[in-house]
Formats: structure tokens, sequence, C-alpha cells
């Protein structure tokens, strides 16, 4: 044995060792137990999240972590009693939480996903799950032998309309499916960028962590526009795909039960956006599915008549499906005569609550790892081909070596 390989050798060892330590039993909750919840990245979404984790029963919030000062002082004035720290490792090693929240960059979701679990901690991780495939391929792995209880944060796996979709889909309402259109779309005012946010006075180098956000990104200056504004950037963000077209492909996904797309298309551009962003404002994508069927997002982020929906098309019926409301089924009266128009009447589960639920029960939330992954998927190789400007397949897709990986 060289050197070399000694030394591999025992890293590989080191590190077997360290995957059987890395999930130490849970502690097990009674129904009635004070659930103590932690956050990491209390930013926009983390803030929402943090109103819906307090108004859960028998829930404490007991720290957060966040890289900018702002972000935490501004959590202590909402849960005064609470820890903070600007390094997520130091609230992973408080022994008393049960559960974390991750609302951290995309760039980031891995290493939170992870060590979270590693700590022996349950996980609610928003989406998209990963920035990556094989981080996607990482965090599954250790959610499938973590015996966690991991919740992604696609809160429409929780939806009354997915209920609805799902069982009128078993009744055979549909027939056959072959085409799903999907789209998303949102408007500013002239001169005003989608996404785009007003850097604080106060986020200086001295109030924020910045290497803890580079999360292994190149080292380089402080720069605030970025930190506050990285969903601009491709090396922290997966742009709308990331943001928006995976909670539409995991309600689609889920209803349909497909699994990952077999190749995707996606063209598009910075078309309305011109403020020196990466990430695309126009996307037309065209996604392939084992089983005859292809389903169409398109997003523009310069006219919001047609707003946000999807309609899944059948032999005997069309689903007609707007977030946030009712689903609504239309049969096809050449096969469906019987039928008639019918609006869904599931009420829609809290995600969080499912969530904190869940860690009592030791129970599966309605969007575990899996779906997290398989949306996840989706949505990399839409951006693999937006940023390669060719057709991609699953195949191709899962041989690639991202930039940072
Ligand atoms: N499920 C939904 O409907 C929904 C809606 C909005 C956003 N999101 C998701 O939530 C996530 C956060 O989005 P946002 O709009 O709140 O972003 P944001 O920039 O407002 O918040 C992110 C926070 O994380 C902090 N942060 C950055 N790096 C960190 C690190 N290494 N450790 C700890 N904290 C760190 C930032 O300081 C900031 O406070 C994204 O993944 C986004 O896609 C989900």
């Amino acid at each position: 044995m060289t050197d070399q390989t000694r030394r591999t050798f025992l890293k590989q060892t080191a590190l077997g060792t360290a995957a059987v330590l890395a999930y130490p039993p849970s502690k097990v909750l009674g129904a009635n137990d004070r659930v103590r919840v932690g956050m990491i990245g209390v930013g926009d979404r983390g803030n929402d999240l943090l109103g819906q984790v307090k108004s859960a029963s028998n829930v404490e919030i007991v720290a957060m972590a966040d890289v900018f000062s702002r972000r935490r002082d501004h959590a202590k004035g909402r849960v005064p009693d609470i820890q903070t720290f600007d390094d997520h490792r130091r609230l992973l090693d408080m022994k008393d939480i049960d559960g974390v929240i991750v609302a951290s960059p995309l760039h980031t979701h891995a290493r939170h996903f992870v060590d979270t679990l590693a700590a022996g901690k349950d996980l609610y991780a928003e989406k998209t799950m990963t920035w990556s495939i094989p981080e996607a391929e990482k965090c599954l792995a250790a959610a499938t032998s973590s015996g966690r209880v991991v919740q992604i944060g696609l809160q429409y796996q929780s939806s009354g309309s997915l209920t609805d979709a799902k069982q009128w889909i078993r009744d055979g309402w549909v027939g056959k499916v072959t085409q799903v259109e999907s789209w998303m779309s949102r408007n500013t005012p002239h001169g005003k960028g989608q996404w785009v946010r007003e850097v604080p006075a106060d986020c200086t180098a001295d109030n924020v962590n910045w290497s803890a956000f580079l999360n292994g990104r190149p080292d380089r200056p402080f720069d605030a526009f970025k930190l506050i504004n990285w969903r601009l950037f491709w090396e922290f963000s997966g742009g709308n795909c990331a943001e928006n077209m995976v909670h539409q492909m995991a309600w689609i996904m889920s209803a349909l039960a497909l699994p990952e797309p077999s190749a995707v298309y996606t063209s598009g551009g910075v078309f309305s956006e011109k403020d020196g962003r990466e990430v695309p404002d126009t996307i037309a994508g065209t996604l392939d599915f084992p089983k005859d069927i292809v389903v169409t997002w398109q997003s523009t982020f310069s006219n919001k008549h047609y707003g946000l929906g999807d309609r899944i098309l059948g032999s005997d019926g069309t689903f007609e499906h707007h977030f946030d409301e009712a689903l609504e089924y239309w049969p096809e009266k050449t096969n469906r005569s019987d039928r008639e128009l019918t609006k869904g009447r599931t009420h829609d589960q809290d995600h969080m609550k499912n969530w904190v639920e869940c860690i009592r029960s030791r129970d599966t939330p309605n969007a575990p790892a899996e779906i997290g992954y398989r949306s996840a998927i989706a949505v990399h190789m839409a951006n693999l081909s937006y940023r390669s400007k060719k057709r991609i397949t699953l195949e191709e897709a899962k041989a690639f070596t991202p930039e940072f990986s």
C-alpha cells in the first residue's frame, strides 16, 4: 500500500465509521411532548415558516442560525428567548433540538440537509431540495439511511387539490393522459426587476459571516448585492425552475405517479430583466416522461395575465388546476357523457403541522425526500438543458459533473 492509498484508505475508514455513527437514535417523543425547533436561514421565507411553526401546538422555537446579524436580531424580536448563531453547526451542536427548519439559499441546502440529519435531528428543508443532481443523490441517501422525519417545503403536496386529483385518477375520471400544460407568470412595474431586493444599509462585511454564505464557492471580497440577491446568479440559484417550476412539477409528478423525466429541452433567456442577472426570466420547457406523457412548463416575468396553473389533459377528462384554488374536473363528453363538471372539496392540510405531527408519530410526512429528489432532478435537467442549449436525457444529466459538487 502506498502512502497515498493508505491515506485514502484511512480516510475512507474514518468516513465509514462516521457514517455508522452519523445517525444517533432519536429521542422518542410522546403524543403530548413539546417539540423543540431550531431554524437555519431566517430571511423572507424563514420568517413565513417561523410564523407557521409558532402556530403549531406545543412547539418551542429555541434557536436560529443566520449569517446576517440583521436576521438574527429580527428573529430575536419575534422570539425573544432564542439563542442565535452565525454558524449553523453551533445550532446543530445543541442536544435539546428535535427538529430543524432550513430556509437558506439553494446552494447551501445540501450542506444544511446532511448536517442536520447527521446531528440526529428531524428536518423541514425548503425546496428545491438541492442545487445539483449529485447533491440530490447524497441528500436522498442521507434521508433514507437516517430514519429521520424529512419534510420538503413543497407545500402543495399537502393540498386538497392533490388528494382530489389522485382519487379521481384512481377512479378513472381522466382516462389516458398524454399531455400536461403548465405555466407560471408574473409581472413587475417598469424598471423594477422580478426578485430584485434592496440591500439594507447594515449589510456589511462586519455583520455577515461571508465564508459561511459562500459555502465553498470561490472566495472573494464581501458582496452585499449577491448575498441579498443570490437568486439571480447560477452559483447560488437554480432560477425560476428551482423557485417555481419545482412546486408545479412535484404536484404533477405526484398526481400522475411519474418518475424522473426521461429527457428535457428548455429554451428562453434573459429577455425582460436586463439588470445583470444570469438566470432566465423567460422559459419554455418540454419534459418527456416514460409513461407516454409530455409536460410543458413555461414562465415569464413580464406578463401575468394567465397567472399560474396547469391542465392535465386525458382522453376522458381535463383537470384544471390553479394553485390555492379547488381542482376542477371537466369531462370529455366524447368518452364520459355520464360525468359533469366537478369541483374538488378536500381541504388543504397544514404542511408545517404535518411535519410537527410526524416528529411525534414518526409517520412519513406528505413531502418526503423522495418527491424532493424527483422534483429536483426535473429542475436540474431543465437548467442543464437551458445552459447547454440542447436536449438532455436523464442519463446525460446524471453523468454530468457540476462546477461545484
Ligand atoms: N416553499 C415556498 O413556497 C417558498 C417560498 C419562498 C422561498 N422558498 C425557498 O426558501 C429559501 C430561502 O428563500 P428566501 O427568499 O427566504 O431567501 P432570503 O435570502 O430572504 O433568506 C435566506 C436567509 O439565509 C441566510 N443565509 C445565507 N447563507 C446562510 C448560511 N450558510 N447559513 C445560515 N443562513 C444563511 C441569509 O442571511 C438569509 O437571511 C429558498 O430555497 C427558496 O427557494 C420557498
